[in-house]
């Protein structure tokens, strides 16, 4: 069963000039890009996609974050997408991520850590709709 999950290279991904090798990573693992387009979130929008965590004390600069340059935002699918991804991308917090996954390679610190993965099957569904309207979820060719 073909699983959809949603990545956002966040801010420090891209002023490091890291898209093509997070993507590499990416196509390297088994995923197909289904969707995938380039933005500057607004307040309102980092602040929505954000909600779940409006109590945490970082909240404020994790919305500043992700407000302060361009993302790019993918749909990728895969068997089991949603975990594998988790997987490929390693824990929250770099220090603790393990060796070969994206945020050990490239991320500095737990707000700067690269990539969003969405955190269940459930919220990965959410998180697409978020960016993309069904007409943009174009199925791949097998
Ligand atoms: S929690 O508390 O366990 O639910 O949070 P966590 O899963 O570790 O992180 C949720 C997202 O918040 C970001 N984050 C932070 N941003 C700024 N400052 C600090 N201290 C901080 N800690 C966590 C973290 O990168 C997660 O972003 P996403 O996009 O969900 O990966």
């Amino acid at each position: 069963m073909l699983e959809r999950t949603l990545a956002i290279l966040k801010p420090d991904c891209i002023r490091k000039n890291l898209i093509g090798k997070v993507i590499s990573h990416i196509e390297e693992a088994g995923f197909k890009i289904v969707a995938l387009k380039m933005l500057k979130l607004t307040p309102e929008q980092a602040k929505a996609f954000y909600y779940v965590h409006r109590e945490k004390p970082f909240y404020s600069d994790l919305v500043n974050f992700m407000t302060s340059d361009k993302v790019v935002v993918m749909v990728l699918e895969k068997e089991n997408a949603v975990n594998d991804f988790r997987e490929l991308i390693g824990a929250t917090d770099p220090k603790e991520a393990k060796e070969g996954t994206i945020r050990k390679l490239y991320a500095d610190n737990k707000q700067e850590n690269i990539v969003h993965g969405s955190d269940s099957p459930e919220n990965a569904k959410i998180e697409i709709s978020f960016f993309f309207p069904e007409s943009e979820l174009i199925a791949n060719q097998m």
